[in-house]
């Protein structure tokens, strides 16, 4: 009896943290909403045209195009109220060739935008903490 009750109490506990989750955009606000997001993508698709770590993978691209879908992705994963509608993520990086050190640079780039915008520490990391299981799908070499 006593473990069924400790089990009970573990589902309702569970249940009431997804629920938490489910509508939570505590990270989407701390990153200040729709426009906060959106300028942030926007300096950092800047900025990884202009690193020579990264600026050959990006000389083509536009950087409002690139910062519209990151915006929506980032949204998205950040609990706010937004539809991505691009490729997914293997698809997208499919024929690019990308290594370690090239998706290690990418989030480099990304904190150290983060830090001049004086986004907090802890927000940082949880944004990086969504973006960094991707490499799954990102990294082909
Ligand atoms: C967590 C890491 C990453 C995320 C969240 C991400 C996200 C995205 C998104 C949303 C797109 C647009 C897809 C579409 O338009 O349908 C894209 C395109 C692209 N990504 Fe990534 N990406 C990541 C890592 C990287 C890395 C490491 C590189 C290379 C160093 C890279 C290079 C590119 C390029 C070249 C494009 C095409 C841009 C264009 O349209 O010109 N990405 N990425």
């Amino acid at each position: 009896m006593r473990t069924r009750l400790k089990t009970a109490l573990l589902a309702l506990l569970l249940a009431g943290t997804c629920a938490a989750h489910a509508g939570d955009d505590a990270l989407y606000r701390a990153l200040g909403d729709q426009a906060g997001v959106a300028s942030l993508m926007t300096d950092f698709v800047t900025r990884l045209k202009r690193d020579t770590r990264t600026e050959n993978f990006f000389r083509q691209t536009r950087v409002d195009g690139l910062a519209e879908a990151l915006t929506d992705q980032v949204c998205v994963l950040a609990g706010g109220p937004c539809k991505y509608e691009g490729a997914t993520m293997a698809k997208a990086h499919a024929d690019l060739a990308i290594g370690r050190a090239d998706f290690n640079a990418l989030v480099e780039v990304l904190q150290d935008t983060m830090d001049e915008r004086g986004i907090p520490f802890a927000t940082q990391n949880r944004l990086l903490a969504l973006l960094a299981p991707m490499h799954r799908d990102i990294v082909t070499r």
